[in-house]
């Protein structure tokens, strides 16, 4: 059975489906099922409607302007994003509400009300400024997850700047690409970071990622200090506490942004070894990402919302960052390893702080059921009212534990479909009004039209598979990928014109409900992170004993999907142990640890058709340890069994 298809079968067989509480329904901030259709029968109303929770200085004077592939949304409008998150709560009710709980993983906290916030935003763009950063520049952000890393972002989009966050676990060489494809002035970066009890180091990066490069300043925020033996370049780097010291504490003005001035760039993998500058703009994107918080997560003002992704990933962008704090909230941001010092962390953390809205991915959440209950049951979880996952198809086991154990079988779950290029949760139950079902992300929300489509691009028949497709603009959607418009185009407009194509397969059943596949392209998903396999197969034959290599992902009970590298050495090399390690380390230095392939196994030969194609989907099969049907379109069907033995060993 391919796949595809045996993943199906484990998800459809989960045929529970829950309904939201009378208790929550009552209190759920949108309760009325009418509104799907009140959205469907007219979108450009209901956003037009949503644009209203957003602050304008200018109010647009078109809802959407749409010549495909590009949109403008709330055209002519003019608004700042930080202005949005900070600034219009702390001149209203939310002055010294909690905005910010930071949460260091040595166990250092910080608690920064709306007021405390944006005084430091202000000095922060003071400080940027004063760097010479001006409205449309670029600045790369290379962070651990500590309370400068929003403000950082806060402060880009309150003078105009545009920031391009790279996570902190990719290497120099990813973060040099991103540098110089972004042509950053300026990169903002720390000593090192706290990760399950060590430093995590950063600046070393940094300093082989600038060289060469336009970069102006480094900026260096002191996180670890003396154990972090990070080097200071005097000509070149700055330090944050020194300079943030001095800076004036006036308001910083908000830039009056257009509605399609650019807001951030987020570098992710495609099918090729180089990554998408994904372009989100300013007004579309934070009217998406805040009607998301009201209607996904029914956000409340006394909500406490626990995100636990990275800000490195637009999953952190989105909810860490620009949904919850222009909607008011408290977000919760912690900075380390799940498991330091103990496996209860996030428990205690729930505990703490009383969180109430708890979203993660379902990799994580299969790490829970793997160290087992008992962490769980250490702590009271009763503040917690409502469960999110993203990332990656949930497995309905998953599902279950999340609902039992975090959930107490009360907490409706959404299992929320998006990509980095849709800035925020298409696909996802309203929690007060859809029933859901264990391992689908169920119906598209109110605004957005998606459906599955076969090759000619037709909607396929309840109870069949294809491609999912977003039929409709929307406000979030990304704008085009930085500096290369041809490809936004041909990625996800090239098959069906003015028709977005997200890259992954779906089913949808008889009640209509969307059941996500996988991706059908060289995509990995490995932790619900995006890794090309392009990229690591480059890295791979970058190395000088390196023939020819073909990486796949292969299913994982953990990860979701893991790397399995297929490696053909140059002649004369010495294959062994030593060569395995040294190919592994060369995928970390080139991209980083989250591409160190979890297998790599050295062969003679790759198998390939005659017309010399590799053919990943054996190499997939292999690596899963299932039968090899038919292969006579094998140029030599001996490789197989070579490889099968050498996987084995
Ligand atoms: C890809 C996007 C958007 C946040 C994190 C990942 C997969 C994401 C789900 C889900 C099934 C999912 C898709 C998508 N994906 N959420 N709930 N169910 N699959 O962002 O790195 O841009 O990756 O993640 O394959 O295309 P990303």
């Amino acid at each position: 059975m391919p796949e595809e298809e045996k993943h199906l079968d484990t998800l459809l067989t989960e045929n529970r489906t829950f309904t939201p509480s009378e208790a929550f329904k009552a209190r759920a901030n949108v309760n009325d099922p009418n509104i799907y259709e009140r959205a469907a029968a007219d979108p450009e109303a209901y956003w037009a409607e949503e644009a209203k929770n957003i602050t304008w200085f200018r109010p647009y004077n078109k809802i959407l302007k749409w010549d495909p592939p590009h949109a403008e949304w709330f055209v002519g409008g003019k608004l700042n994003a930080a202005y949005n998150c900070v600034d219009r709560h702390r001149e209203g009710s939310r002055k010294n509400k909690a905005a910010l709980i930071w949460e260091g993983e040595p166990g250092d906290s910080q608690v920064l009300t709306y007021d405390m916030l944006g005084r430091e935003v202000d000095k922060a763009a003071h400080m940027l400024s004063n760097l010479g950063v001006k409205k449309g520049d670029r600045v790369a952000v290379y962070l651990p997850m500590i309370p400068e890393l929003p403000i950082s972002l806060l402060a880009c989009a309150k003078l105009g700047a545009i920031h391009t966050v790279v996570f902190g676990g990719f290497s120099s060489k990813s973060l040099q690409e991103r540098i110089v494809d972004a042509d950053a002035k300026l990169v903002i970066t720390a000593d090192a970071g706290w990760r399950g009890g060590k430093p995590l180091p950063l600046k070393a990066n940094a300093d082989e990622a600038v060289a060469g490069t336009s970069v102006e300043h480094v900026l260096v925020v002191d996180r670890v200090g003396e154990q972090a033996k990070a080097e200071k370049n005097p000509d070149r780097d700055v330090s944050w506490h020194e300079l943030i010291a001095k800076q004036p504490s006036t308001p910083f003005p908000a830039e009056e942004m257009d509605t399609e001035d650019v807001l951030y760039l987020l570098y992710t993998s495609g099918t090729t070894g180089k990554p998408k500058g994904v372009t989100h703009t300013t007004g579309g994107y934070m009217v998406g990402v805040n009607n998301s918080m009201r209607t996904v997560f029914d956000l409340k003002d006394e909500d406490v919302f626990f995100c636990t992704a990275d800000i490195g990933w637009v999953t952190g962008h989105t909810y860490i960052v620009y949904g919850p704090l222009s909607a008011g909230a408290t977000t919760v941001m912690y900075e380390g390893a799940p498991n330091y010092p103990d496996r209860d962390r996030f428990w205690d953390i729930v505990e703490k702080y009383g969180v109430t809205t708890f979203y993660t991915a379902p990799t994580s959440i299969r790490t829970f059921m793997k160290w087992g209950p008992e962490y769980v049951e250490k702590h009271n979880l009763d503040s917690l009212r409502l469960l999110g996952t993203v990332g990656e198809p949930i497995n309905p086991e998953a599902w279950m534990w999340f609902h039992k154990y975090i959930g107490k079988e009360k907490a409706p779950i959404v299992d929320t479909w998006w990509q980095t290029e849709t800035g925020c949760a298409m696909i996802a139950p309203l929690p007060g009004i859809t029933a859901t079902k264990p391992g689908s992300a169920t119906k598209p929300v109110p605004g957005i039209s998606v459906d599955v489509v076969d090759h000619d691009g037709h909607s396929v028949e309840p109870g069949n598979g294809g491609s999912l497709v977003i039929t409709k603009p929307w406000p979030s959607m990304l704008r085009t990928i930085w500096g290369d418009d041809e490809r936004f185009r041909n990625t996800y407009f090239g098959d069906f014109p003015g028709i977005y194509l997200p890259g992954d397969g779906a089913h949808k059943d008889e009640d209509n409900y969307v059941w996500i596949l996988g991706r059908m392209d060289d995509v990995i998903n490995v932790s619900g992170h995006r890794i090309g396999t392009a990229e690591v197969e480059s890295a791979l034959v970058s190395h000088s004993s390196v023939a020819e290599s073909a990486v796949i992902g292969r299913s994982h009970e953990v990860k979701g999907q893991a790397i399995t590298a297929f490696v053909t050495l140059k002649e004369g090399v010495t294959s062994g142990d030593e060569i395995i390690k040294e190919l592994k380390q060369v995928v970390v230095n080139q991209i980083g640890a989250i591409a160190r392939p979890e297998e790599l196994v050295l062969t003679n030969e790759l198998p390939k058709t005659r017309s010399a194609k590799i053919m990943r989907r054996l190499l997939r099969d292999i690596a899963e340890g299932r039968d090899i049907g038919n292969t006579t379109t094998l140029a030599d069907p001996s490789v197989v069994e070579s490889l099968q033995a050498a996987f084995k060993r």
